[in-house]
């Protein structure tokens, strides 16, 4: 069969991003702007800056990640764009422009998942390296700054069919990253500066145990048949536990001194976030980072045994993190299962993996509809 070129469009959240793939294994083009000096002194995403910085870099964006691949508008095959979830306004951004486009150059138009992107990101490249035979059951982790999912995946005809067997019932993890992260002063996004900080700390220093959830989730929606082997996740717990240490060890004026020595900064490095931190906060982050490492893991090893699975598959933004990618390494060792993580370019949200994961879909001629529109809320199955 000829290639395939598909454009992908990704606005989900907090980058603008757009990328032409190869018949679902080739990223030709991988351009991805991100916002992070638009919300950075938020210590997180503004959703109205957000959907304004989208409209301003969309079409720059994409016409770059054409000319980054020798394409024209007129010599794609089709256009991919993540139709959730995410902010709304992000996703419409995002989602217009891919329908103006598919209706201007008549070229058919995928919806995606942002959910399945992460997924196939993992999937994209090891179908570069020439690992095209996964063997199933597929357990995958989403774990990102809005996400913290376990997803139970199998195989049926020409795509995958999803189940959720946990999720966080608060926080994602890597939103636990960054609001620990702002409350220590140590920028937005906070996961790659504790993730280049924590390995200079004592991770032992501090002990942030983790309750097991044990109550049924009171979202009806998020209720299943098979409740009791579910395995949940919350991260909210640990962000006040971490404020709570902050309180009662005196750190708010060494967190005060190290802003004053940000703030004369015009651009900071995670080595800019060293000089000016102390043992005390870099045993915090390292004991912080320990502990939520030791619960993605524990957890997904946990519910890897439940359902009996062959491959796991760890992937979102907190996927790039090096204590996380070491420890899933070592501990599914033990277990006897493969994990596979994408590289730490394609972790982070970009639309390469929106392309990829639209691939199968234009195999099978699954093309959305005119009418189709974002959803903020939208689920995997
Ligand atoms: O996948 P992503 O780009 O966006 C969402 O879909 O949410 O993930 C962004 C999240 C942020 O919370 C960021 O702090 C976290 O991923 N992150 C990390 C690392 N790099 C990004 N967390 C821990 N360690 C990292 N190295
Ligand atoms: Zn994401």
């Amino acid at each position: 069969m000829d290639d395939v070129y598909i454009l992908g469009i990704e606005s989900s959240c907090d980058e603008t991003a757009a990328a032409v793939v190869r018949s679902g294994e080739e990223p030709i083009s991988n351009v991805v702007y991100s916002q992070f000096a638009t919300h950075q002194p938020y210590g997180g995403v503004v959703p109205e800056l957000a959907s304004r910085e989208h409209l301003r870099a969309i079409v720059p964006v994409v016409r770059k990640a054409l000319e980054d691949a020798g394409k024209s508008y007129q010599t794609i095959d089709a256009i991919a764009v993540t139709k959730g979830p995410g902010l709304a306004g992000s996703l419409l951004v995002g989602l217009s422009y891919a329908k103006a486009l598919s209706y201007a150059l008549e070229k058919p138009l995928i919806g995606v998942n942002h959910l399945e992107g992460h997924i196939h990101a993992v999937l994209l490249e090891e179908r570069q390296k020439g690992n095209r035979e996964l063997e199933f059951p597929v357990l995958a982790l989403v774990v990102s700054g809005g996400h913290t999912h376990l997803f139970l995946a199998e195989r049926q005809q020409d795509g995958w069919v999803y189940h959720d067997v946990g999720h966080t019932r608060d926080d994602a993890a890597g939103e636990a990253f960054d609001k620990v992260a702002k409350l220590l002063e140590l920028g937005y996004p906070g996961g790659p500066v504790i993730d280049f900080l924590a390995p200079r700390g004592n991770p032992e220093a501090v002990k942030f145990p983790f309750a097991q959830i044990k109550h049924r989730d009171r979202n009806p929606q998020n209720r299943h048949a098979d409740d009791d082997r579910r395995v949940d996740f919350s991260y909210s717990g640990i962000k006040t536990a971490v404020l709570r240490y902050v309180e009662t060890h005196d750190m708010r004026e060494k967190i005060e001194q190290r802003r004053r020595a940000l703030a004369g900064l015009e651009t900071r490095a995670p080595a800019d976030y060293l000089a000016a931190c102390d043992r005390q906060t870099l045993d915090l982050a390292a004991s912080f980072q320990r502990a939520v490492v030791d619960d993605l893991v524990s957890k997904t090893l946990v519910a890897a045994r439940e359902h009996n699975v062959a491959t796991l598959l760890v992937t979102g933004g907190v996927a790039a993190n090096s204590e996380l990618r070491k420890t899933f390494e070592t501990r599914a060792a033990e277990e006897g299962v493969p994990v596979y993580f994408p590289s730490r370019k394609l972790s982070t949200d970009n639309a390469a993996m929106i392309a990829a994961a639209a691939y199968p879909r234009f195999l099978a001629r699954e093309f959305a509809d005119p009418e189709f529109s974002a959803d903020a809320a939208l689920r995997l199955r």
